[in-house]
């Protein structure tokens, strides 16, 4: 039997798309599993995209196909990238969620795995908000939370700025976004996705 891991992201300017891959690829690793990317739709006007450089940085990943809410409802585990906007999610974020109004009145998503990744501008620019009321609307859908445990060593490097936290893997993009993820940064993404993996396939065995 598959387990099936969808990782569910929206980006504009590429940083969480790059979480995403490495999420993608941790959960790969585990044994019997089969691992879809997805990205939000967008909801900005093409001219404010065209302004802010958001248009080229998005066609790194234009071959990712857009995420449907229905969808979900086939994974075992979801996996979900959002900027940090003013200490949440994004609205193209918000709004996905707010179509799996047919999902919740269905059950479709209770005992699946949830798990949540983030970026912010600056280190302290509200990661962990963004991500723990991210889970309020996965524990509305009956989801199951996984996070990034300890034995993630990462997670305590001091040597070196990083993201990463318990509640889910994070990057720091700088102001002007010029910061990519780091490679302590990449390395707790993959763990995120082996580690959500490894939990789903034991609840789907
Ligand atoms: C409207 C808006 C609000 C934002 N709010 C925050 C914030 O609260 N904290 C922060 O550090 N960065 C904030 N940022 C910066 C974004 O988090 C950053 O651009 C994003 O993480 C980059 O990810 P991406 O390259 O995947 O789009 C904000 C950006 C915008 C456009």
């Amino acid at each position: 039997m598959t387990t099936r891991i969808h990782v569910v992201f929206y980006s504009m300017y590429g940083h969480v798309y790059r979480l995403a891959e490495a999420v993608s690829e941790g959960a790969r690793k585990v044994v019997g599993t089969e691992v879809s990317v997805y990205q939000v739709p967008e909801l900005a006007p093409d001219d404010i995209l065209e302004k802010t450089g958001a248009k080229a940085a998005r066609t790194a990943f234009a071959h990712v196909p857009d995420a449907k809410p229905e969808k979900l409802a086939d994974a075992d585990a979801i996996i979900f990238g959002t900027p940090t906007r003013f200490g949440n999610m994004c609205a193209q974020m918000r709004n996905f969620l707010d179509q799996t109004g047919g999902l919740w009145m269905s059950g479709a998503l209770v005992g699946k795995v949830g798990s949540v990744f983030t970026s912010t501008a600056s280190q302290h620019g509200g990661q962990e908000t963004t991500i723990t009321s991210f889970h309020s609307t996965l524990l509305h859908q009956g989801m199951i939370i996984v996070g990034v445990p300890y034995s993630e060593p990462r997670l305590v490097a001091m040597t070196e700025i990083t993201g990463g936290t318990p509640y889910g893997a994070s990057t720091i993009t700088a102001a002007d976004g010029s910061r990519l993820p780091t490679e302590n940064e990449l390395a707790i993404a993959r763990f995120q996705g082996r580690h959500v993996a490894e939990i789903a396939v034991r609840l789907t065995r």
